[in-house]
């Protein structure tokens, strides 16, 4: 099974060809970065005419970096949600598209569940059928979910954020403190070996009751709205005179992210049966994520799988892979499908 993934949920623009759900034969992924970074922010006309103008090309440069023909594809998969609609439009047009002129399937992918399934792409990647119940964490600029997954294609959302993203209060933070854009990586570069208690700042917990909840259990659930407030009042009161100072406010920020994280991951493994913790996103990048993830697992006994780097972000071949393990939309609904901004996993 070879299939063709295309990804454009967000700024990235993306394709990769994936042989069996696992074995990447490409991953091509243009970042626009560089387009959306005076801003500080996704702008999303950018994104989607970016997307319109380099799509051609990178789905070109995929089939041909995997060294195979068109006539060799078994199937075209492609995001319709979530993610910004005018940017999934793109790519879920292309895709269905190529797969009518290709007279191939056409699968229509959950960004969310590819994050959760990039842990399985990849040479040394374990196959999903000897992964026991899953804990997983998805971590983005978009999404903090915690999902139970008894298996691949069993989902039950226990735990989410209420307000911003991970990756927003990252990139957010990133902006205050004049740091680059994204400002995920560039808050875990100046923090590396930095002392975290120079700054106390909130663990963001949402109050029962509160309707953003949706009857989600607060305590399994996250507010960064409020972290984010708390360090714009700092940096006002306390402007940093210089990188140092900087650096010693990011790593107490950070610090802040990674225990709201870990808190409620450890209390939803406290109270369930998962026995492989997994965690995807582009936020799953953090160091100082990557290591409370690791303590954790160790603490309780069960297995971390992370994904490689490369399909840590958002990425195609995470797309292509759930296609070739059966997961998605298919057949005449995939074609008549409309992409879904706000979809949800479970
Ligand atoms: O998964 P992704 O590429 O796109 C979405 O689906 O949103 O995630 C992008 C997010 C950005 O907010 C970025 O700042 C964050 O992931 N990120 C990180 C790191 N690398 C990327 N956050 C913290 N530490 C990192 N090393
Ligand atoms: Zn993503």
């Amino acid at each position: 099974m070879i299939v063709l993934g295309i990804e454009t949920s967000c700024d990235e623009t993306a394709a990769a060809v994936v042989k069996n759900g696992r074995d990447v034969l490409s991953n091509v992924v243009f970042s626009q970065v560089e387009l959306h970074g005076p801003y500080g922010g996704v702008v999303p006309e950018i994104a989607s005419r970016c997307h319109v103008e380099t799509l051609p090309s990178v789905i070109e440069r995929a089939v041909v970096d995997a060294g195979i023909q068109w006539g060799d594809l078994d199937a075209v998969a492609a995001t319709y949600g979530p993610g910004l609609a005018s940017s999934l439009m793109i790519g879920l047009s292309a895709g269905k598209g190529l797969a009518m002129r290709l007279g191939c399937e056409l699968v229509a992918v959950n960004h969310v569940e590819a994050h959760l399934y990039s842990v399985f792409i990849g040479e040394n990647a374990p196959r999903p059928a000897l992964v026991g119940p899953m804990l997983g964490l998805v971590v983005s600029g978009g999404h903090s979910t915690l999902i139970r997954a008894p298996e691949i294609g069993v989902y039950a959302v226990c735990g989410q954020t209420i307000d911003d993203a991970a990756g927003e209060a990252f990139d957010k933070a990133a902006q205050l403190l004049g740091l680059g854009y994204p400002g995920g990586p560039e808050i875990d570069r100046v923090s590396r070996g930095v002392p975290t208690g120079a700054v106390q700042f909130p663990q963001g917990r949402p109050k029962p009751g509160n309707p953003a909840l949706m009857g989600m259990d607060a305590s399994l659930c996250w507010s960064f709205s409020g972290l984010k407030t708390a360090l714009m009042y700092h940096v006002k009161q306390h402007p940093p005179r210089d990188e140092m100072a900087v650096a010693a406010i990011a790593a107490s920020y950070q610090d802040a992210i990674v225990k709201a994280l870990m808190s409620r991951t450890d209390k939803a493994l406290r109270e369930g049966r998962a026995k492989a913790l997994v965690a995807g996103g582009g936020v799953s990048l953090n160091s100082a994520l990557r290591q409370a993830l690791a303590e954790l697992a160790q603490r309780r006994g069960i297995a971390l799988l992370l994904a490689e780097p490369p399909f840590c972000g958002d990425n195609a071949a995470m797309i292509a892979g759930l296609a070739g393990v059966g997961r998605g939309i298919k057949g005449e609904q995939a074609f008549s499908i409309d992409v879904a901004p706000n979809l949800n996993i479970a």
